[in-house]
C-alpha cells in the first residue's frame, strides 16, 4: 500500500508556482493576485479561507480577503462581487462556501466573471469542463486528478465509483476520470443517497472516490483488494484530546481501508492540500490570460 501524499505534492505544485511567479514577475508581468470572499465566522471556513491566503503569501501571490457579516444583504453581497469583477488588479475571485441560508449559492456562483472564477463553479466553466475545453475546473477534483497524475496511476479502463454527486466534488469528479487521457478513460459509476447496491459497485471498483461527508462511511468490506483509495471527506468530529476539540475525519475508515488498497489517501494530508494546490494553479492561470 503507498500513501498519496497530497502534502507533499501540493508543496511541490506550489514551489513550482513560486519560480515560475517571480520568473514572470522579474519580466515585469503582473502579479497573480486572488480575491477570497469570507461571509460569517464559521469556524472551518475560516481555516480554508486562511490556509488559501496563506498559500498565496508562500507563492508571492497578492491576496485579498474580504470579510464580510453573516448578515449581509444578498444584494450587497453581490455588489461586492461585481467591484471585484471590475477590479482589473484581481485575477480569480472565490466564496467561501457555504453561504448563510438567506443567500443563494447559484446567484453568487453566476455573478462571478467565468474570467475569474477560479473554483470552476460558474456553469460557463462547467459546461466547458464537461466538453472537455479548456476551462477553470472546480479545485477538489482538479486537485485529485493532479496527484493521481503525479502518482502515474494508470486509469485507464479501469471501473471507478465516485460517492457523491455534488456540484463541487462528485460530478465534476466522475466527469473527468470518464474523460480521454490519463488519469482518465475510467469506466465511471457516480452514486448518491438513493444508491441501492453501493456495496457491491464498491466491491467492484478499481478506483474509489469517497465524497459524500459521512465520517468512516467506507470500510473494508466495500472495497476490492488493490484498489485505489481517494478520501475527500472532511467532518469534525468532537475530540476531548485535541486542543481544538475536535478531530477531521475522512469518508473512508482508513485503518480497515489502507491494508487493502494499492494506494490511498490521508486524511489530512490528502485531497485537501491539492485542492489548494489546485486552486493556486486556476489563479496563476486567470492571471496568465491577461499577460
Ligand atoms: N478535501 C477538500 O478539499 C474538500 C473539498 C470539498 C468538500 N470536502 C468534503 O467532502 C465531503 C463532501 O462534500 P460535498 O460538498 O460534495 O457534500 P454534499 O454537497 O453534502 O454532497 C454529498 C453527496 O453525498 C451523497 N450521499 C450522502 N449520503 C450518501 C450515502 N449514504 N450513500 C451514497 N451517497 C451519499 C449525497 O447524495 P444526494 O445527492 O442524493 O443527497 C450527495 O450527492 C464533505 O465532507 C466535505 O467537507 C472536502
Amino acid at each position: 500500500m503507498q500513501i498519496l501524499d497530497g502534502q507533499l505534492v501540493s508543496k511541490a505544485t506550489k514551489d513550482e508556482l513560486r519560480i515560475q511567479v517571480a520568473q514572470v514577475v522579474a519580466e515585469g508581468k503582473k502579479t497573480p493576485h486572488l480575491a477570497a470572499v469570507l461571509v460569517g465566522n464559521n469556524g472551518a471556513s475560516e481555516t480554508y479561507v486562511g490556509a488559501k491566503v496563506k498559500a498565496c503569501n508562500e507563492i508571492g501571490f497578492k491576496s485579498t480577503l474580504v470579510r464580510l457579516e453573516a448578515d449581509i444583504s444578498e444584494n450587497k453581497l453581490l455588489e461586492v462581487i461585481e467591484g471585484l469583477n471590475s477590479d482589473p488588479d484581481v485575477d480569480g475571485i472565490l466564496v467561501q462556501l457555504p453561504l448563510p441560508a438567506h443567500i443563494s449559492d447559484e446567484k453568487v456562483i453566476n455573478t462571478i466573471l467565468p474570467a475569474k472564477d477560479v473554483d470552476g463553479f460558474h456553469p460557463v466553466n462547467v459546461g466547458k469542463m464537461v466538453q472537455g475545453l479548456d476551462s477553470f475546473v472546480a479545485a477538489t477534483p482538479h486537485g485529485i486528478m493532479l496527484l493521481l497524475e503525479h502518482y502515474k496511476i494508470d486509469t485507464k479502463g479501469k471501473n471507478a465509483v465516485v460517492i457523491g454527486r455534488s456540484n463541487i466534488v462528485g460530478r465534476p469528479m466522475s466527469i473527468l476520470l470518464s474523460q480521454p487521457g490519463n488519469p482518465g478513460n475510467c469506466t465511471v459509476t457516480i452514486t448518491h443517497s438513493h444508491t441501492r447496491n453501493l456495496k457491491e459497485l464498491c466491491q467492484q471498483a478499481d478506483i474509489i472516490v469517497a465524497a459524500l461527508g459521512k465520517p468512516e462511511f467506507l470500510t473494508a468490506d466495500m472495497v476490492k483488494e488493490g484498489a485505489v483509495v481517494i478520501d475527500v471527506g472532511i467532518t469534525r468530529v468532537p475530540d476531548t484530546s485535541k486542543k481544538s476539540g475536535f478531530a477531521l475525519k475522512g469518508d473512508v475508515a482508513y485503518g480497515e481501508v489502507a491494508p487493502r488498497c494499492s494506494f490511498i489517501t490521508p486524511v489530512p494530508g490528502g485531497v485537501g492540500p491539492m485542492t489548494i494546490a489546485a486552486l493556486m494553479k486556476n489563479t496563476f492561470k486567470a492571471c496568465q490570460a491577461k499577460w
